[in-house]
């Protein structure tokens, strides 16, 4: 190790005790590769600090050492941000924000919360469910996915129709900034008009504009009673126009999720499980519908005023029922990753575009890919599409491209809700265009001159 380095680690376990600054190589390796075990790198270590105080300290020692940070939640993110590069121009640091888990009293009043940034997901609904409250943003993820971790993807997940994303659910913020500043406006207030908005700007800037620390909520109603369908139907274009109109028929609808036979025929072979119908049918929406008094009638009702467009569908109100179907949904991504190391892409279409995309979707996959494995499903009324490409070596970004290149075509955007991470930057400005990534770029020069928070995420080093 050479002498810098040493230093480096001295200020560290200083900072955070030497508990919590792991340099052994099998303890640093679950904090080194993502989640799909696409993206992956070496760092110098992996600290683990408790407080904002705490992780200004650590700020402070790596601008001082010139040694790039990695802020890490429940590493659940898609995009290959939350881990070091594996071609690094400087050392890394991974600051795991997992002991920052204070979950403080719910105001009951403003019908908020303030939390640890390294929540998770699952605990902070936990934490306001005896309040009588739930929490807008919900995803699959929900066990590891860190609050932190989801404001700075701004992340979306199943409830965007009712809650919109991450970004609309914040009041406040605390974030350390890249000269270890600690910044604060908590618990914040809904309605806040004096000046730039924190909380909105480091929503989506996946570490490279500071650290967050801790997150002032808005939370909503908890809605106890609910009902799930799982709608057949022919094609993308039925899915779209039928949750289209669900949306101003059905008040109670809080999901609306697609999927397709060759999804639904991994998951199964993947997980076990029997077919939700005797027939194998070409596109699949599932529905989900929640209220204080039972909302199964009128979603059956909506279902039935649909028509010949519903090939068959099956209803469940109880919780093993519900879940069962969900599980056919939410249970895509743990299926396609178990196939090999997928490539991910997670894209939205105006709403009009999203059929004829699916269509031409798969055609581009086939011709960059012959004989890939290409799994389709996603947010139907976001006109968010994810696509799984199993086949191509992880290094070949030909797939990538394809995708990426006829989303723009078609007037889409080439992150819905996981971000841009390293994934995506060489394809920022194609999305963007050269206006915005430069206003983009003066912001993260203002508040990260050297550039040691998180580089190479969202703009090529
Ligand atoms: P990480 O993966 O640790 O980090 C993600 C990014 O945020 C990185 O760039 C990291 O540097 C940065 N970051 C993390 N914490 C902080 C912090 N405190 N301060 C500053 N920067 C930070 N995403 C969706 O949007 N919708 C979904 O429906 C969805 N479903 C998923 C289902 C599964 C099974 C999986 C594995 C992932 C899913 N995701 C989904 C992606 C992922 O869960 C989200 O992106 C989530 O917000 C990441 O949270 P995290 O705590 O794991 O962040
Ligand atoms: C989902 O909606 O299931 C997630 O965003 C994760 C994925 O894209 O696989
Ligand atoms: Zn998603």
């Amino acid at each position: 190790m050479n002498p810098d380095s040493a230093t480096l680690l001295d200020s560290l376990q200083g900072a955070v005790g030497s508990d919590h600054v792991l340099t052994d190589a099998d303890l640093r390796a679950s904090y080194e590769a993502d989640w799909s075990r696409r993206w992956h790198g070496e760092a110098l270590a992996v600290v683990r600090p408790a407080t904002a105080d705490e992780v200004a300290a650590v700020v402070r020692a790596c601008a001082a050492a010139g040694v790039a940070l990695i802020p890490q939640g429940g590493n659940t993110g898609l995009v290959g941000g939350s881990v070091p590069r594996s071609h690094a121009a400087r050392p890394q640091v991974v600051v795991s924000t997992l002991r920052l888990r204070d979950l403080e009293p719910v105001d009951l009043l403003a019908g908020e919360v303030t939390v640890g940034a390294g929540v998770t997901l699952a605990a902070l609904q936990a934490h306001v469910r005896p309040a009588g409250f739930g929490f807008g943003v919900d995803l699959g993820a929900r066990d590891s996915a860190t609050i932190g971790g989801m404001v700075a993807t701004n992340a979306g997940g199943i409830h965007v129709l009712r809650h919109g994303p991450m970004r609309m659910q914040l009041v406040g913020i605390e974030a350390v900034l890249a000269d270890g500043t600690i910044a604060r406006r908590l618990p914040g207030m809904l309605k806040d008009n004096t000046g730039y908005h924190l909380p909105s700007l480091l929503a989506g800037s996946e570490g490279t504009l500071a650290i967050i620390t801790r997150v002032g909520l808005r939370l909503v109603p908890h809605l106890a009673r609910r009902a799930v369908a799982l709608v057949a139907v022919d094609d993308t274009a039925t899915a779209v126009s039928l949750a289209g109109a669900l949306r101003s028929s059905l008040p109670s609808l809080v999901a609306a999720e697609l999927f397709f036979d060759e999804g639904l025929a991994l998951v199964l072979r993947r997980g076990g499980g029997e077919r939700p119908f005797r027939d194998a049918h070409p596109a699949y929406l599932l529905l989900e519908v929640e209220s204080r008094a039972d909302p199964t009638d009128d979603l059956a009702t909506a279902i039935d005023a649909a028509g010949a467009v519903v090939r068959d569908a099956v209803l469940a109100s109880d919780a093993s029922g519900r879940d069962r179907l969900w599980e056919l949904r939410e249970n895509h991504t743990e299926a396609i990753n178990a196939e090999g190391v997928p490539h991910k892409l997670d894209v939205a279409l105006p709403l009009g575009r999203l059929a004829e995309f699916v269509d031409r979707v798969r055609a581009a996959v086939e011709e960059a890919a012959p004989g890939a494995a290409c799994y389709l499903y996603g947010h139907v009324c976001d006109g968010n599409l994810h696509i799984g490409v199993i086949g191509p070596p992880a290094e070949d970004e030909g797939v990538d491209s394809a995708i990426l290149r006829l989303t723009i075509e078609m007037g889409g955007t080439i992150s819905a809700e996981h971000g841009v991470g390293v994934a995506k930057a060489d394809w920022l400005e194609a999305d963007r265009g050269v206006a915005d990534v430069a206003a983009m770029r003066a912001i993260k020069r203002a508040l990260d001159p050297i550039g040691i928070l998180n580089p190479g995420v969202i703009f090529r080093d």
